[in-house]
């Protein structure tokens, strides 16, 4: 009796770690990358201020290059708090979680520019 309980134990915690295995490998699965996350994100949020073709008067970032050159400063602003000095968006409610979330993932899975 006692062996089998330890059988079926053993069985139980087996799946239960393969579940968790699978589980994070379907996380980590898809990178991030500037045409599906990024872009539509700052078009959406960092208008028009920032998209000349908007009418847009400061520092342009409707680029991969120009997002890339300065997400140290996007990722430091967008964490500010309304009023704060530098805070972004300016003079907008500030954005969710999981928004800032996307630039910080994105810089960590290594600023792609297309889908890998
Ligand atoms: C309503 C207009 C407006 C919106 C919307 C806005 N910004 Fe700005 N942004 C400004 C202004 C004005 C400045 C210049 C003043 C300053 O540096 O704080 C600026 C400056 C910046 C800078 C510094 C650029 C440089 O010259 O080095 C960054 C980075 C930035 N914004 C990021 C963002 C991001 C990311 C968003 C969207 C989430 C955003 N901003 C939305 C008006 C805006």
């Amino acid at each position: 009796m006692r062996k089998l309980l330890l059988l079926i134990g053993l069985a139980v915690s087996a799946l239960l770690l393969t579940q968790c295995r699978s589980g994070r490998a379907a996380k980590t699965q898809r990178h991030l990358n500037y045409v599906s996350d990024i872009q539509p994100l700052v078009a959406n949020k960092c208008t028009p201020c920032h998209i000349p073709d908007k009418g847009g008067k400061v520092e342009a970032l409707n680029t991969y290059t120009s997002v890339k050159s300065h997400i140290d400063d996007i990722i430091r602003r967008i964490e500010l708090n309304p009023g704060e000095k530098g805070y972004m968006p300016f003079k907008k409610p500030k954005l969710s979680d999981s928004a800032i979330n996307v630039f910080k993932q994105w810089k960590t899975d290594g600023m792609l520019e297309n889908a890998d």
